[in-house]
């Protein structure tokens, strides 16, 4: 009998709360909702009120709420929420102090305890986030992921979709690098089923595009005095369902770099396979000469990022 699968999401606040109801819904396992002592309420509110919607919308899966890492063991996948979130003004690197502390706690608690576990990670700033966490738990680099092209890509397919009043459904992007400012928008891998973006949107109208993809994230915390959380959640999902059900979709994620791009040791945005192996294979894709000065300079940034987390 096929057991089913289980998935832990380590933070329980506005990604972990989101994520407790997609995976809950979408069926693709039973969950342990984790967060600190202090809102191990939450955590457990969270759980109990997604399980009472079980009844509602026909779905099976069991939830807990918990402040106890011994609850996530032979988890299958680890998502990792947690942190403190962006404020208005407030960059993601700004984070990375106080963030670069609790991922070093939560690297240990999963690997104590889930040491198999496809981990995704989405707590900012997501580059330095997801090497720490590759870092202090010691996992195959392939099984250690970050989750950001798939959001920064679904928004600037919602901007192309919106300005073209076409389905979103039909509009591919591809968006890498590093999950900050430096992101790169690939303009030449954006179709709307096929049809190269610059055939249908004016040269003008598609730098603005780029501009707002890059500053998606400030607009929501701008708005809403918090950072985004259904998009990011949806971004993880996909992936955490392409690893559970063996998909193999071609997500851009904060990937190890082995030379890729003719980057070394660091995580960088990249078009990845993932399929039940974890990331399976990096995809290299052609770029312009801008494009690639754009991913160097973003490249350059990470490091930054990366060299100031090495101080703290
Ligand atoms: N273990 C488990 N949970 C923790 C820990 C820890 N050591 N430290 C903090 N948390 C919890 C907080 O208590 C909080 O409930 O992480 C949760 C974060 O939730 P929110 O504050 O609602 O933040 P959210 O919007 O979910 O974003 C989380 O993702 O996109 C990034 O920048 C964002 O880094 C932020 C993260």
């Amino acid at each position: 009998m096929p057991q089913r699968k289980k998935v832990a999401l380590i933070g329980a606040g506005n990604i972990g709360g989101e994520l407790a109801s997609l995976v809950a819904r979408r069926q693709l396992g039973d969950v342990i909702l984790v967060d600190i002592p202090d809102k191990e309420g939450v955590a457990k509110g969270k759980a109990l009120d997604i399980a009472q919607a079980c009844a509602l919308d026909g779905f099976d899966a069991k939830l807990k709420g918990t402040s106890n890492y011994a609850d996530i063991k032979g988890a299958d996948v680890c998502i990792v929420t947690a942190g403190v979130p962006r404020k208005p003004g407030m960059s993601r690197d700004d984070l990375l102090s106080i963030n670069l502390k609790i991922i070093r706690s939560v690297a240990k608690g999963i690997k104590e305890n889930a040491p198999g576990a496809f981990v995704i990670v989405i707590s900012n700033p997501l580059d330095a986030m997801v090497y720490e966490m590759q870092k202090v738990t010691g996992f195959k680099r392939n099984k250690v992921v970050g989750m950001a092209g798939a959001l920064d890509a679904a928004r600037f397919q919602h901007f192309i979709a919106d300005e073209l009043n076409v389905s979103t459904k039909e509009v591919n992007a591809l968006v890498l690098g590093g999950h900050g400012d430096s992101m790169v928008p690939t303009l030449s891998y954006c179709t709307v089923n096929g049809v190269p973006v610059r055939q249908l949107i004016s040269q003008e109208k598609l730098d603005a595009i780029v501009a707002r993809t890059k500053a998606g994230g400030g607009e929501l915390v701008a708005l809403m005095g918090t950072s985004a959380y259904v998009a990011p959640a949806a971004g993880a999902i996909a992936m955490a369902a392409s690893f559970l059900l063996d998909q193999k979709r071609l997500i851009a994620c904060a990937a190890p770099t082995d030379g890729s791009y003719g980057l070394e040791g660091i995580y960088i945005g990249q078009p990845a396979i993932i399929g039940a192996g974890g990331v399976e294979k990096i995809i290299e894709v052609e770029l312009s000469a801008d494009e690639k000065a754009l991913l160097k300079k973003s490249a350059e940034a990470v490091r930054g990022l990366l060299a100031d987390a090495e101080k703290l």
